[in-house]
């Protein structure tokens, strides 16, 4: 019943009018960057001026859309793993209209990201917002994730961050596995349609369970990760135009699995129990039981994801990484905006190198970015304040 009134008020945001300053400041960095266009710059800016005059937004080429993809990927602040953002593959998904559409386009996603294990960087654009036609959206916050089950005694099986999402999903008829590692179904949206429930198959979602070399207890917890992160509810803006739905992935980097989603105290919380398979005793806090637990945690994600042989990347190589694609695009006149807080990995910070310097805050477009009303769906509410 609460699902209803909460889909009669729910539905896409309308769209708005292309901004003209912002087509014309990212064609001539387009033009800039990738000169040997067959349209020159002039007439390119008169076709889009005049589209946005008429229509109010302007089609962009598919070649315009995959250099702004990429380039948002280079703008993002948050993102260590920035080394490779020209290789990003781009599928243009804006004729998808249909749910049943979309929901094929990113299962084939998944499979070409997946790609058995050789994890590649994928984005998939679906249409943008228009002044005529909202656009569709999916309201996973990433295509593959962990249900979370409220319990009576206020404890929670399974990931405790998507309990509203997993919530929503069953008043939509989900039927919930009540499992610790349960992949939960993806909820499209389309501006002709209410959001929709649409099973991944399972065989599209390689997933790792996870083990350590020397201490065969954890395998035992039973413990698993899915191989691909793909954010699925963060809008790419590109010269003045807003996509909502352009799921991307790269491939992970260990410690957001082993020092983050089975770790934080609202998720899977997980130290004291791997502690508890060590031997380690958690009375002493001067033990750093807890440290030594994480690291542990920390090489056993790592080593299953290479028995397995699905692609992850350590945080001591990344950084690395990190650094040799600040020098190469200074060397190419470019500024890299970065977040301190967001690049430094959470274990061993100090220990990389990416910990003993300053970057560069400026925000750049085109850029990906989160909006409230996006998070609101990740926990299956309604978007829509009244
Ligand atoms: N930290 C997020 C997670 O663990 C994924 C963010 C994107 N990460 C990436 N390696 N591309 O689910």
């Amino acid at each position: 019943m609460e699902t209803e009134a909460l889909l009669a008020r729910s539905g896409p945001e309308s769209g708005r009018a292309a901004d003209r300053d912002e087509a014309e400041e990212f064609l001539r960095q387009y033009y800039t960057e990738q000169p040997d266009q067959a349209t020159p710059l002039v007439e390119r800016l008169e076709q889009i001026h005049a589209g946005i005059d008429t229509t109010g937004t302007y089609d962009q080429t598919s070649d315009e859309l995959a250099f702004g993809a990429r380039v948002a990927w280079r703008n993002s602040s948050r993102c260590i793993g920035r080394l490779y953002w020209n290789s990003l593959r781009v599928l243009d998904r804006r004729d998808a209209k249909a749910p049943e559409e979309i929901h094929r386009h990113l299962c084939e996603h998944l499979r070409q990201a997946t790609n058995l294990g050789r994890i590649r960087p994928v984005i998939s654009v679906f249409a943008p917002d228009t002044p005529e036609q909202p656009a569709p959206r999916v309201w996973n916050d990433q295509l593959i994730r962990y249900a979370g089950y409220r319990r009576d005694d206020g404890t929670v099986l399974g990931d405790p961050a998507h309990t509203d999402f997993t919530d929503f999903a069953r008043d939509l008829g989900w039927h919930a596995p009540e499992g610790p590692f349960d992949v939960l179904p993806l909820i499209i949206e389309t501006a002709d349609d209410k959001p929709q429930l649409f099973e991944l198959p399972r065989d599209l979602v390689l997933e790792v369970p996870i083990t350590h070399p020397d201490h065969p207890q954890i395998a035992d917890l039973a413990l698993r990760w899915h191989a691909v992160p793909a954010i699925s509810n963060m809008r790419l803006r590109i010269g003045g135009i807003d996509y909502p739905l352009a799921p991307f992935n790269g491939w992970y980097m260990g410690t957001e699995i082993g020092a983050r989603n089975l770790v934080d105290v609202d998720r899977y919380n997980l130290l004291p129990v791997i502690a508890g398979c060590l031997g380690l005793d958690t009375g002493n806090e001067a033990g750093l039981w807890r440290d030594r637990a994480l690291v542990e945690l920390n090489v056993a994600v790592l080593h299953s994801f290479h028995a397995a042989g699905v692609k992850i990347s350590d945080h001591h190589t990344e950084s690395r990484h990190f650094l040799t694609h600040l020098a190469r695009e200074e060397r190419n006149g470019r500024t890299v905006p970065a977040d301190w807080s967001w690049i430094v990995p959470p274990v061993s910070g100090g220990i990389t190198p990416v910990f003993h310097r300053y970057y560069d805050e400026a925000e750049l477009r085109p850029n990906f970015h989160l909006d409230d009303q996006a998070r609101a769906r990740g926990r299956g509410r309604c978007p829509h304040p009244h």
